[in-house]
């Protein structure tokens, strides 16, 4: 089943950090501190399936249209995922990308999910855009680069040309791809907004919004409308191809997290927001209401709309959880809570592979790397973060170059933390 208005909606990663100094925990089970709910979708092919990433339970399934949430991690390495994106033509095929993790795919309603990182020199996935048409593309953006693969993932490929160096933190980023001939695609960073024809050799900037905070993103795909939300200097709409943007008043310098399209009336626009929960309009964006009653809480990081029943919605918040409303944003409840679970629970349903018993051998300059986030492997973590690198197999070079000026290791120590790290995660299961 389709929906009767094709809807291409940005998927952005907000994350909380960005800086060095992670939130430290004084307590291994302090793991429920920061429970964010980054990104929520509809499954488009089942009508009681929801999923979300989270900041710390890695991704959650509800099969009773969100009345309850279970973690479902099978297969992942990572409990910090930020990026949610399904593929319908995949019958479906969903992706999450995370902190360290990477990305993971699903072609199992999320039962089970596959890294698909060898090839990746930076496991931070900040933001992911799918194909419909061409199902094994993929375009993601990581805190520093911008890859695409055709063939699922097998191999990446850099399509960042013309972009500006990403500052290499854990900042946010959102995108999409606008359907059309050619197709584009839209990605809004921290310095602005960015766009480039799939056929096209580079990126290019929109000067609308330089320097301006680019945090969602979402297109009408029918009548060809572009929304674009930014931090602190509200809504912004144009039709494709016009080249002038109006501004929509909401609320003063709104702080837009998220816009989410009706799929079947094209007046009916929702906007999540940092500090004032959730406004609506029902016509095409001349006037905003708030849509917050029953919510407890107003920075609501992620907000869907489920593709098969336009009622109803799901709002992920950053310390609630997650709430439902299934009368078009008029009434809230929230989610059943799940059981506390530690950080040690967490890790433990993880698929870290049993480390040989002869392991490699950890250099001690290795310690300097645990000096801003944890380790998944309680054999190499000295640091209670919520934030844990998994030992994925990937390509660690160009992580170790970088991470090297901020664990200030000398040329001696950065190959022998690379050597380590490349053995320790290619080792088989043992
Ligand atoms: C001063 C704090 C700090 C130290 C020390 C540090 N990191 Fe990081 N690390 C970060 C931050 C912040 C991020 C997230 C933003 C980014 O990707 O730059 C990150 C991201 C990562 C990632 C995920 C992104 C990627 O490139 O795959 C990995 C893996 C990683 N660090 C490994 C290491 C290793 C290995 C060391 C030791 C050489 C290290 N870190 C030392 C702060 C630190």
């Amino acid at each position: 089943m389709t929906a009767g208005r094709q809807l291409c909606v940005g998927i952005i990663a907000l994350l909380l950090v960005t800086g060095p100094g992670f939130t430290a925990f004084a307590a291994e089970n302090a793991a429920e501190g920061t429970f964010v709910i980054h990104q929520i979708a509809g499954n488009p092919s089942k009508a009681s399936e929801v999923f979300a990433v989270t900041s710390n339970f890695g991704i959650l399934k509800s099969e009773d249209a969100g009345l309850t949430w279970k973690t479902a991690n099978h297969g992942i390495k990572s409990f910090t995922h930020h990026a949610l994106a399904i593929n319908p033509a995949k019958s479906p095929r969903l992706y999450v990308g995370g902190w360290g993790g990477g990305l993971s795919r699903s072609d199992d309603d999320g039962a089970n999910w596959t890294e698909m990182n060898d090839q990746l020199g930076n496991t931070a996935v900040d933001a992911i855009a799918v194909d419909p048409g061409a199902p094994d593309r993929l375009y993601i953006a990581t805190s520093t680069r911008f890859y695409r693969t055709d063939d699922g993932g097998n191999r990446w490929l850099p399509y960042g040309e013309g972009l500006p160096p990403f500052p290499g933190e854990t900042k946010f980023k959102t995108l999409l791809l606008l359907p059309g001939t050619p197709k584009t695609l839209w990605l809004g960073t921290a310095q602005g907004l960015f766009y480039r024809a799939v056929d096209s050799p580079r990126w290019s900037e929109e000067d609308r919004f330089k320097n301006i905070r680019v945090s969602a993103l979402a297109c009408d795909e029918k009548l060809r409308r572009l929304w674009v939300g930014t931090l602190g200097q509200g809504l912004f709409v144009r039709r494709e191809p016009e080249k002038d943007w109006s501004s929509i008043e909401i609320e003063k310098e709104a702080w837009i997290n998220q816009i989410v399209l009706d799929p079947t009336d094209s007046g009916i626009i929702y906007v999540a927001t940092r500090g004032k929960g959730i406004f609506k309009s029902t016509d095409g964006g001349k006037s905003w209401s708030p849509a917050n009653t029953g919510l407890d809480d107003s920075d609501i990081r992620s907000l869907a709309i489920h593709p098969l029943n336009r009622s109803l919605l799901f709002a992920g918040t950053t310390a609630k959880g997650i709430y439902r409303s299934t009368d078009g944003g008029a009434h809230w409840s929230p989610s059943q809570p799940l059981p506390p679970l530690t950080i040690s629970q967490i890790i433990e349903m993880l698929s870290i592979p049993s480390l040989p018993a002869a392991r490699p051998a950890v250099p001690a300059a290795f310690s300097k790397c645990n000096g801003c986030h944890g380790w998944t492997d309680p054999a190499l973590n000295q640091k209670k973060t919520y934030w844990r690198v998994p030992p994925n197999l990937r390509d660690w070079a160009e992580t170790v170059v970088r991470m090297s000026e901020r664990a200030h290791l000398t040329p001696d120590e950065i190959s022998s933390v690379l050597k380590f790290l490349t053995s320790y995660s290619r080792k088989p299961s043992g």
